[in-house]
């Protein structure tokens, strides 16, 4: 029994990744784009689907009752007298994205904006109660550092009403509390691609790759999910997933001294394709997985990508998100239309990928790319604490905040329709 524990203490250990290098890596992803994405794809049309919509909000007008609204559509409405749900106090923010206590000018100005969808309101945060009609149940975050930030921003604004918690690793797990009056458990599961993946290196013996000349580079298999996250499936209730990020990635994956290789079935994919195309293929395998081994009722949603928001260059040339106000309709239009090909031009492109391995699956997508886009203004920028402006995660509080009232809305949809 103590060798037991000792065991499975030493692995709680060697999965403990230091942290600085974890994070600088995620910060450092910039990404670029491979050209023949970019000439076969359009701007993918936004999904009109009662499943992702809203109902009304408005009870009052029986008329409106019924109605449904698509919360993704709206605008940023100024609203200084908004009180923030928690402050910088809570220790589980990451000291780069804690743009109060790092003196970022805008750090409390930036909370003063609320999402009004077009046509409904949000209903505010009610964080009781939330932990009350959530009793017994489990949540895990899995995907890249912008869902640490998402699951961050939801721990803290449940424990400033309920300070009893349990710390701990559920289900393989990066991180994890219970809140113990409720018995509501909140877990990070952390992982870049969602499938498993590790350097490689050309056999002596040769080999299909080796032999079309490949020596060094990273091996993505397509059907096993990453360690950190296998154990969640069948372990939590409700599942929120992301990635991107990491997708197109030269600082790690360079396209040719470390390209991504893909294998499928434990055999490598040949003719080797581009990540773009690797990316789809991991989806589809991931996207049947869960399917096929979460617990029988289990809510699971996907969330679109999160968009950066570099101007004047990428992260690694000098670029830069010094704005103090969200962006207007034709300011995001500029910056993040996939005809324009900026910068930051993956966000809308991702997109569609998860569209399209996502349709037909019982995945609900939880729509925040458009919404996020206007928030040039909420990344740590300068005071993220590092070489490069961080243009990329967001400050804590901030807008995920808006992204888990988003998250919590859809929820009690699919609850109530239950
Ligand atoms: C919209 O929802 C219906 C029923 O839930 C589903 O059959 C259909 O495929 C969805 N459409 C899209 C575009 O996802
Ligand atoms: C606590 O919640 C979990 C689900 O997250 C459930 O499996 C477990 O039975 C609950 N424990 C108690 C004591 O109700
Ligand atoms: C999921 O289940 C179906 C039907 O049982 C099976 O054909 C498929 O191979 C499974 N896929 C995965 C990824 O486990
Ligand atoms: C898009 O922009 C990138 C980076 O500026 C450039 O390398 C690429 O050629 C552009 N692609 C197209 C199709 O214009």
């Amino acid at each position: 029994m103590a060798s037991r524990e000792q065991h499975s203490q030493q692995q709680n250990q060697t999965r403990k990744v230091p942290l600085f290098p974890l994070l600088s890596l995620v910060c450092f992803v910039s990404i670029f784009l491979v050209l023949s994405s970019i000439r076969n794809t359009s701007v993918p049309p936004r999904p009109h689907n009662a499943s992702f919509e809203f109902q009304k909000t408005d009870g009052s007008d029986p008329s409106r009752r019924g109605g449904s609204c698509d919360y993704s559509d709206g605008k940023w409405i100024h609203d200084p007298d908004s009180p923030p749900r928690y402050d910088n106090t809570c220790k589980e923010i990451f000291k780069g994205w804690n743009c109060i206590s790092s003196g970022k000018s805008n750090g409390r100005e930036l909370l003063k904006w609320r999402w009004k969808p077009k046509g409904c309101d949000l209903p505010p945060f009610d964080p009781v109660r939330f932990l009350k009609m959530y009793r017994h149940t489990s949540i895990g975050f899995v995907g890249d550092s912008l869902n640490r930030n998402m699951f961050v921003s939801l721990f803290c604004s449940l424990k400033r009403v309920s300070s009893e918690v349990k710390k701990w690793r559920p289900a393989g797990a990066d991180r994890g509390f219970t809140f113990l009056q409720y018995n509501l458990t909140l877990a990070y599961h952390r992982t870049n691609l969602l499938a498993h993946y590790g350097r490689w290196s050309a056999d002596a013996n040769g080999g299909e790759l080796e032999s079309l000349g490949y020596k060094e580079g990273y091996r993505v298999d397509v059907d096993i999910p990453d360690g950190t996250w296998a154990e969640a499936l069948s372990f939590h209730d409700i599942l929120i997933f992301n990635t991107g990020h990491w997708w197109w990635a030269p600082s790690k994956f360079d396209p040719t001294k470390s390209p991504m290789l893909f294998f499928e079935k434990g055999q490598p994919v040949v003719p080797p394709v581009l990540p773009n195309v690797g990316l789809d293929m991991v989806l589809n395998h991931m996207v049947m997985l869960v399917e096929n081994r979460t617990k029988p009722g289990a809510v699971k949603l996907f969330r679109t990508q999160s968009p950066r928001h570099f101007e004047g260059g990428d992260w690694d040339q000098g670029g830069s998100c010094n704005r103090l106000k969200p962006l207007s309709v034709e300011q995001v239009e500029e910056l993040f239309s996939v005809k324009n090909n900026g910068t930051n031009v993956e966000a809308r492109l991702v997109n569609q990928h998860l569209y399209k391995a996502l349709k037909g699956s019982s995945f609900q997508i939880l729509d925040i790319t458009h919404m996020s886009e206007f928030r040039a203004d909420a990344h740590p920028s300068t005071a993220g604490g590092k070489k490069h402006d961080d243009c990329m995660h967001w400050c804590l509080p901030g807008l995920t905040d808006t992204w888990n009232d988003l998250f919590i809305e859809q929820l009690n949809i699919i609850r109530s329709r239950n």
